[in-house]
């Protein structure tokens, strides 16, 4: 684990030489898991960050399966059709292989391609990806898949003791590629674990970008028997599950005095939908018929892989309640960052025809109004009584 001190030299670093962003000045993504934005907008918490921040109607996963999704977020290209030249667990069969999109969770060492670290980097800003269960540290890369055979608290038997549960390489994008993976003091230097991410808010010192990636429960992956409230189904269980992970992550955020002494801007989204994958794995063959190309978003998938989106904190203080109507996916998020902090193109696949976010400049943090009870909860469902307080603090950020 990076001590404080490290911590706290990133920060200073940073601060000394960051340059001003247009909109934002702190920049903190939340990645979830493989959901359609029908289900995620039943959970009440979920629903109440709509309503307490600025909600994305037509925002989109990349592609299918996950790891390209966040390469995009990153790199701004899912990297299908690009042949690489050796994969970092030994997996000899996939040597020199073309990544297809079917592939696309496997391990790969992409190399020669630009990423947003490089250009974060390069002018000044400082980065970190905090991933939730990742076993390495400041002198050792992880580069395995999975970590570990751990139980969790609340996690049916069926998925008790698995091995390489929890954390996945697939979902840390950033050791995907060579100039970080193959460098351990940078790798080091920012790819992180939640042990980081509370010695940051212990210390009240963050980096400019943030990239928080929880384990395969916390991000609502893997549905688990955790929640008391009745008639829930299998996925809404796994939602409520990371709604309330969420709402510890956003109390802790909120209560960050440096965070809020700049304009920070929190966004909260899922990696991909998940009825590709139903339509996808349906045995009947006219179901079937609908979805004949997973890694194109599917034609047969009416939501085109449509996933919730949203944007918290103080960035969007003064426009919290209203939406972004325009369609967006996740290589607007580098197009974004680009925009704020005057950074270059990665010339990356899908670079150029990536949009722009339509920010406003809000002049002062914390003007969050909490949404009345009665919005809170209209879904139908009981709240547990400590998510329901923590989702109100959350909400104050
Ligand atoms: C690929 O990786 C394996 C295992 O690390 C190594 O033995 C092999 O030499 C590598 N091959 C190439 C072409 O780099
Ligand atoms: C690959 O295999 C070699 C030889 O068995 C081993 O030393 C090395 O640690 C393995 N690398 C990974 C990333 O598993
Ligand atoms: C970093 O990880 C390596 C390998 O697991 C371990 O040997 C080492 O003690 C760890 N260092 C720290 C500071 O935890
Ligand atoms: C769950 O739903 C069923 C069917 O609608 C209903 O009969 C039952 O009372 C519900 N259970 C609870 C605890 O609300
Ligand atoms: C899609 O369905 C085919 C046929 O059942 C299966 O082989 C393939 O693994 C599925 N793809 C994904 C990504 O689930
Ligand atoms: C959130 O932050 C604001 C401003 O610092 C503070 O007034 C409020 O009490 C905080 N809420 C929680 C739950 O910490």
């Amino acid at each position: 684990m990076v001590s404080v001190a490290s911590v706290l030299t990133l920060a200073a670093t940073a601060m000394a030489a960051a340059p001003v962003g247009k909109y934002f000045d702190n920049y903190i993504f939340v990645i979830m898991e493989n959901n359609d934005i029908a289900d995620v907008l039943r959970s009440p918490e979920y629903n109440a960050y709509i309503k307490a921040g600025v909600e994305f109607t037509d925002y989109h996963g990349t592609t299918h399966p996950s790891q390209p999704n966040y390469w995009s977020t990153i790199a701004q290209s899912t990297f299908r059709g690009i042949k690489v030249s050796n994969v970092s667990d030994n997996d000899s069969s996939d040597w020199g292989q073309v990544i297809d999109g079917d592939n696309g969770d496997d391990v790969f060492d992409i190399t020669g391609v630009t990423t947003i670290a490089d250009s974060l980097e390069a002018a000044g800003l400082s980065w970190g990806i905090y991933s939730e269960n990742y076993p390495g540290n400041a002198t050792n890369c992880f580069l395995g898949q999975g970590y570990g055979t751990e139980n969790y608290p609340g996690v049916d038997a069926d998925h008790q003791g698995k091995t390489n549960r929890l954390y996945k390489r697939k979902h840390n994008p950033f050791v995907s590629f060579t100039q970080i993976s193959g460098n351990t003091a940078r790798c080091g230097a920012h790819v992180f674990s939640e042990k980081d991410w509370a010695a940051a808010v212990k210390a009240d010192k963050f980096p400019d970008y943030s990239f928080i990636v929880p384990n395969q429960v916390d991000d609502a992956h893997d549905f688990n028997a955790n929640t008391d409230r009745t008639n829930l189904t299998k996925t809404d269980e796994g939602i409520e599950w990371s709604a309330k992970w969420l709402a510890n992550f956003l109390a802790d955020v909120n209560k960050s005095a440096y965070l809020n002494s700049r304009r920070t801007l929190i966004h909260v989204t899922f990696d991909e939908d998940d009825s590709a994958y139903d339509l996808n794995d349906s045995t009947d063959p006219a179901v079937q018929a609908t979805c004949k190309d997973l890694v194109n978003n599917c034609p047969g998938d009416k939501t085109n892989n449509q996933v919730y989106g949203v944007l918290l904190g103080s960035a969007v203080s003064c426009y919290t309640g209203t939406t972004i109507d325009g369609k967006f996916d996740h290589n607007s998020i580098v197009a974004t960052l680009n925009d704020n902090w005057g950074l270059p193109s990665l010339g990356n696949s899908d670079s150029y025809s990536a949009a722009v976010w339509p920010l406003k400049n809000c002049p002062v943090q914390h003007q969050y109004q909490a949404p009345a009870a009665t919005n809170l909860y209209s879904a139908g469902v009981k709240p547990i009584a400590a998510a329901a307080a923590a989702v109100a603090a959350a909400l104050l950020i």
